[in-house]
């Protein structure tokens, strides 16, 4: 049994099907474009195969000898569905790269099935979540009666087409929080705190990140928000994003402004991913005063997310998936993301 990599022509499919190349492993390369995915085959010398997503006949036909699907096809609110239906029939354990929210709690919410079906289902496997849910869960360890969560993340570089993408589609919903355990909606760049990510303080934005859902399934802790760093114009643009949401949610304009982001490159090259660093701080509170923090340095985005979605993969394959919903570090444990070359925690 092998492992399939579904959009493995996309450009986080493609990096990582490459890298899983080079590291000696023969996943099956799979995707709805025959002719892209028969090319990199080729080059890698790997089977392939095309079929799409709105078939569930060929779709879990093309499932057929995979023990694990590591899904890189998004937005993921639009694949993962039908992806992991598959899976359940197939008995397939499903991974992805999504750092969507509403896919962590619709893979969430299917528990139960996963572990009647034998199978997990751990839906971001990349930099968005292993590096933060390992942080989150690591920092929850320092603080067990913790109550508060609050994480910073200091991207590097350029974002892909496909999160850029990704990000439209969800433009409209403006920002998320989990207070008192449940998400409940904010205003886009709801609030801006002050983080020293080792080089000073930098302003940091709230956005509706995928720990928001991930982290209280991780550490059960039941008020969290996110931040990423952004200079002023950039947090001005997202604040007043919130009086745009008729806009932002019109087809037309996504439509418009997703042919806009096809006309850029597809992600950062390779000097940029190879020379980029990105940095998560965290902090915990509990309510009688006690705090701690960590900082966890790593590679850039998407060389992360090939690092940490084969380091899952290979998990997996060496037999170590628990069955049911899981989060990274739920599976693995907070330590999990320090096996990533180059990732160094402190806590401060
Ligand atoms: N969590 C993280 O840290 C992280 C990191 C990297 C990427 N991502 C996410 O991963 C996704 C892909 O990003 P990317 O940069 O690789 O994008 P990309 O270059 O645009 O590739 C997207 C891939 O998904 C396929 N696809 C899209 N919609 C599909 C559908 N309805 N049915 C079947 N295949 C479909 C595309 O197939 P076609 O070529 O046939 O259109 C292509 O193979 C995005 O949602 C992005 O946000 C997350």
């Amino acid at each position: 049994m092998s492992y399939l990599i579904y959009g493995a022509n996309g450009y986080t499919g493609e990096l990582i099907a490459r890298e899983a190349s080079r590291r000696g492993h023969r996943p099956l390369l799979a995707g709805r474009d025959a002719r892209a995915v028969a090319a990199l085959a080729a080059e890698l010398g790997l089977e392939h195969r095309s079929f799409a997503l709105d078939d569930p006949r060929a779709l879990e036909a093309g499932l057929a000898g995979a023990a694990a699907v590591l899904h890189c096809a998004g937005p993921f609110t639009a694949t993962s569905r039908p992806m992991v239906e598959a899976c359940l029939r197939r008995r397939a354990h499903y991974l992805d790269i999504t750092g969507e929210i509403d896919v962590f709690e619709a893979c969430a919410a299917r528990d139960a099935e996963a572990r009647d079906a034998g199978i997990m289902l751990l839906p971001g496997a990349g930099f968005d979540v292993v590096p933060s849910d390992c942080l989150a869960a690591h920092l929850e360890r320092r603080l067990p009666t913790a109550t508060h969560l609050t994480l910073a993340l200091l991207p590097s570089g350029r974002l892909s087409r496909g999160t850029a993408a990704t990000m439209v589609e969800h433009a409209h919903r403006g920002g998320l929080v989990r207070r008192g355990g449940v998400l409940t909606r904010v205003p886009p760049g709801w609030r801006t705190i002050s983080v020293d990510f080792g080089r000073g303080a930098r302003a940091a934005i709230s956005i509706p990140w995928g720990d928001v859902a991930t982290a209280f399934h991780s550490t059960g802790i039941p008020n969290i928000e996110v931040y990423v760093a952004a200079p002023a114009a950039a947090r001005l643009s997202l604040r007043l994003s919130r009086f745009l949401t008729p806009l932002l949610r019109s087809r037309a304009v996504k439509s418009y402004l997703k042919r806009r982001i096809r006309r850029g490159p597809p992600g950062p090259g390779p000097e940029e991913r190879a020379r980029g660093r990105t940095i998560i701080w965290g902090e915990v509170r509990d309510d009688a005063g006690g705090r701690a923090r960590s900082r966890l340095v790593g590679p850039e985005g998407y060389q992360f997310t090939v690092l940490t979605a084969l380091a899952t993969v290979e998990q997996v394959m060496a037999g170590r998936a628990p069955a049911g919903f899981q989060t990274p570090s739920r599976a693995y444990g907070p330590d999990f993301v320090l096996q990533v070359p180059g990732v160094e925690r402190v806590d401060l």
